[in-house]
């Protein structure tokens, strides 16, 4: 039996694009090792994170070769196991990679609730959520009477973000790239407002939507905006430093600002969601039943089709996605 996978054509030296990658046919195993998992991908995780893996930038992590397996983590249907906790037709999650069918080690595979959905197991309810909880209630502490701002605050760490600070009962400001990002982020997610940092006044505009400045701060960017929000927080403010898309790509991370550090005596933490990985039930626990209730809500930026994965990905690296990036492996998903 074949199927469809991704894999590099050239090795990543620049923002990844739709080129560098090549769609081809590869066989699936015949046979399981004890422990395994055969899954059918029903969608499939784009997440910055990839691109700096691909360019050998992430955490040590060693950059694939052209034609070896690309890291994805994706909600998969079990087609065969040779592990007992699994049976044919359960929904797990796990890194299977851009694949349509492909193997899975049941100790690095979760068995998640389909009644709470199936794609929000890689948005909302997988790692971007937890990330997005564990910086906003772990790390910055929020609540009520808080002023709570994030940036790439469309995307998926910045929009459950702003929306568990608000539900936890914070002011919340967005700072987002462009007009459609900004009123997706007011109209959908429901901050109480959005700056769109492209615009020449954004940082006035951001001054009035504060009032009296942020007392709480989730940076996902690493660019200039940091040091615009740091020079207009509060005495004591909590900043969470999260993600630093534009260094994947592109020159070095922002350098931290000693003077607000320490005149202003900011907490800054940094966040890796890996620590709270085993923390993942509390936050099920509170997202399960805010979404069912359509409190917390996830938006999905979803391709349609393996085959799309580079495209949608070179997407992403462009800072055009709105809400989580996904491709549909199966169509009938
Ligand atoms: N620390 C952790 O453990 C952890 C875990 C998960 C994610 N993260 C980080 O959190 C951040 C957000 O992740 P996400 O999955 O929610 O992504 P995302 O926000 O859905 O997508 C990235 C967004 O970043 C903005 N951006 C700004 N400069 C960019 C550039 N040069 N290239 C590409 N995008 C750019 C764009 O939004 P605008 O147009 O609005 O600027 C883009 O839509 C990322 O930095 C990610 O690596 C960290």
């Amino acid at each position: 039996m074949k199927t469809m996978e991704v894999v590099l054509a050239r090795p990543i030296v620049d923002v990844p694009v739709t080129s560098d990658f090549q769609v081809r046919e590869r066989d699936v195993p015949d046979r399981l090792d004890d422990g395994q998992l055969l899954v059918r991908v029903l969608y499939l995780s784009l997440d910055p994170y990839i691109g700096s893996v691909l360019r050998g930038r992430h955490m040590g992590a060693r950059a694939p070769a052209p034609g070896e397996p690309l890291p994805g983590e994706c909600v998969a249907e079990v087609l065969r196991s040779s592990a007992p906790d699994f049976r044919p037709g359960d929904l797990v999650t796990g890194e299977v990679g851009w694949v349509e069918i492909g193997v899975l080690d049941a100790g690095k595979a979760r068995l998640v609730d389909r009644a709470a959905g199936v794609a929000a197991h890689l948005g909302v309810l997988g790692m971007p959520g937890l990330t997005a909880w564990a910086g906003v209630t772990q790390l910055a502490r929020v609540g009520a009477g808080d002023v709570f701002a994030v940036d790439a605050a469309a995307g998926a760490v910045g929009g459950t973000a702003g929306q568990i600070a608000r539900l936890l009962g914070a002011r919340v400001i967005g700072i987002a790239g462009g007009p459609a990002k900004c009123a997706l982020v007011r109209d959908v997610y429901g901050f109480d407002d959005c700056v769109d940092y492209r615009a020449p006044d954004w940082a006035d505009r951001f001054a009035q939507a504060t009032g009296d400045g942020p007392t709480a701060y989730l940076e996902n960017v690493g660019t200039a905006v940091l040091d615009q929000v740091l020079a207009r927080v509060r005495v004591g403010a909590r900043i969470v430093l999260c993600g630093m898309v534009d260094h994947y790509h592109g020159g070095p991370p922002a350098v931290l600002p000693v003077v607000p550090l320490i005149t202003r005596r900011l907490h800054v933490h940094g966040l890796v969601v890996y620590d709270f990985l085993a923390r993942r039930q509390e936050w099920l626990d509170i997202a399960i039943p805010w979404m069912r209730e359509g409190r917390l809500r996830p938006v999905e930026d979803v391709a349609d089709g393996l085959a799309n994965a580079p495209a949608h990905f070179e997407r992403l690296m462009r800072g055009h996605n709105q809400g989580k990036a996904l491709v549909r492996v199966d169509a009938g998903a």
